[in-house]
């Protein structure tokens, strides 16, 4: 049975997936009209997995001799712009010939040639051996540094004007980068790579979205059919609140559900399923849980940090603050209480909002001692705090 995939690229055979060109379809059109273009989203969106799949259907058309392949080999070369060429080139030929078939593949050796025209050199060798146009696909361009990052670009511009019986038919260059930050990495000078540079074009440009509530229920409905287990609608409308459509964290949240709470078929998941796997993530998840005990004064505060980027590369942290209340049988509704000890944690840490989260174990709820607390239906209600910061109240019973 197929698997919600958290590791790397998404294969059809194993894992769950929404179909891959589709969520690009610009690229295929662009590729076949002999484009030079960049494609570009931050980390987990699902580029590589579109890419190889656009590959595949351009060799399998029976018209393109299209290879994906990463640059990473080329990143410890740093400035080092002939090891980078060699590392690139070294990949590009065993990924050729496992994706390619024999007479599609690169020349047996790539010719001799200056350490600043190596790539060109080969690529015009094998362009000129294949009798189909070539369309190469560049992904994580951005581990390329420096000179090396400079003297593919600058190869590939020289190149592009001899194509397509002398150099490949198009060029996809993928990363993390929009293409305007290309001119500032490549130099700091715009002027530099020079306005006629293939990849310069905003047309020439795309970026993959994240997916869309309506794509989010498809890639959930796979596990239905598959498995027989639905997603309640206000499940999938929950993880789309939560996700944004994040393609990993959508598939992350669907994966700690079905594999960590187990819940398993037919049970439906439910919107507080996906609530609780999305607290219990952001705990296991890249971010930080810092844990203080009010000891002897009935509360647990929680300062859960999560290091996130700014697009210009500037390193943040997200911080949120928990304060934890248990509500024991016989005591009074400790929200009152719980709101005033977030709001002094929350002015100690400099946060203008918080959380507070309520575990209800008061003894006539029967069941309550004998399974785990869930979410209560409409739970995170909004709340003040006497001094009127901004609360979220979270009632577990
Ligand atoms: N077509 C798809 N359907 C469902 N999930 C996907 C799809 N493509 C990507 N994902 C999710 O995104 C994650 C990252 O995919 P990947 O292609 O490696 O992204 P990127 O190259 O942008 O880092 C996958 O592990 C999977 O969780
Ligand atoms: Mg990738």
């Amino acid at each position: 049975m197929r698997y919600f995939n958290t590791a790397g690229p998404c294969r059809p055979d194993l894992h769950y997936m929404v179909p891959a060109m589709e969520r690009l379809p610009e690229a295929r059109t662009l590729a076949e009209q002999g484009m030079y273009f960049v494609v570009h989203a931050p980390r987990q969106t699902g580029k590589t997995t579109t890419l190889m799949a656009l590959a595949e259907a351009l060799t399998a058309s029976g018209k393109y001799a299209a290879l994906h392949f990463s640059c990473e080999s080329g990143e410890p070369a740093g400035d080092d712009y002939a090891a980078a060429q060699e590392a690139v080139l070294a990949t590009l030929r065993i990924e050729a010939e496992s994706q390619l078939p024999g007479p599609l593949r690169p020349p047996r050796a790539w010719p001799k040639a200056p350490k600043l025209a190596m790539l060109q050199t080969a690529l015009v060798a094998w362009a000129r051996k294949c009798p189909r146009p070539l369309v190469l696909i560049f992904d994580e361009i951005d581990a390329l540094r420096g000179e090396s990052f400079r003297s593919v670009l600058r190869q590939l511009r020289t190149g592009y004007a001899r194509r397509p019986k002398d150099f490949p038919h198009s060029v996809i260059l993928c990363g993390l980068r929009d293409v305007r930050d290309y001119k500032a990495a490549s130099g700091g000078d715009p002027s530099r790579l020079g306005t006629s540079s293939p990849f310069n074009i905003k047309v020439d440009s795309l970026r993959l979205g994240d997916f869309s509530l309506e794509t989010l229920a498809e890639l959930y409905r796979r596990h239905e059919l598959e498995a027989g287990q639905p997603f309640t609608k206000e499940a999938v409308e929950r993880a789309f609140e939560l996700t944004q459509g994040q393609p990993w964290l959508v598939n992350a949240l669907a994966r700690e559900i079905l594999e960590k709470m187990r819940i398993e078929a037919p049970a439906a998941i439910t919107a507080e399923h996906v609530e609780e796997a999305y607290i219990q993530g952001i705990v296991n998840g890249a971010g930080y849980v810092d844990r203080e005990y009010g000891v002897g004064r009935g509360r647990i505060d929680l300062l859960v940090r999560w290091p996130y980027k700014l697009p210009s590369g500037e390193r943040k942290w997200q911080r949120e603050a928990v304060e934890l209340k248990v509500w024991r049988q016989g005591k009074p509704d400790p929200r009152k209480d719980g709101l005033a000890q977030l709001e002094m944690y929350l002015e100690r840490m400099g946060l203008d909002r918080g959380h507070l989260v309520i575990f209800d174990r008061r003894r006539h709820r029967a069941t309550a001692a004998r399974r785990p607390l869930r979410p209560r239906p409409a739970c995170l209600k909004p709340a003040r705090t006497p001094k009127g910061l901004g609360a979220k109240v979270l009632l577990l019973a």
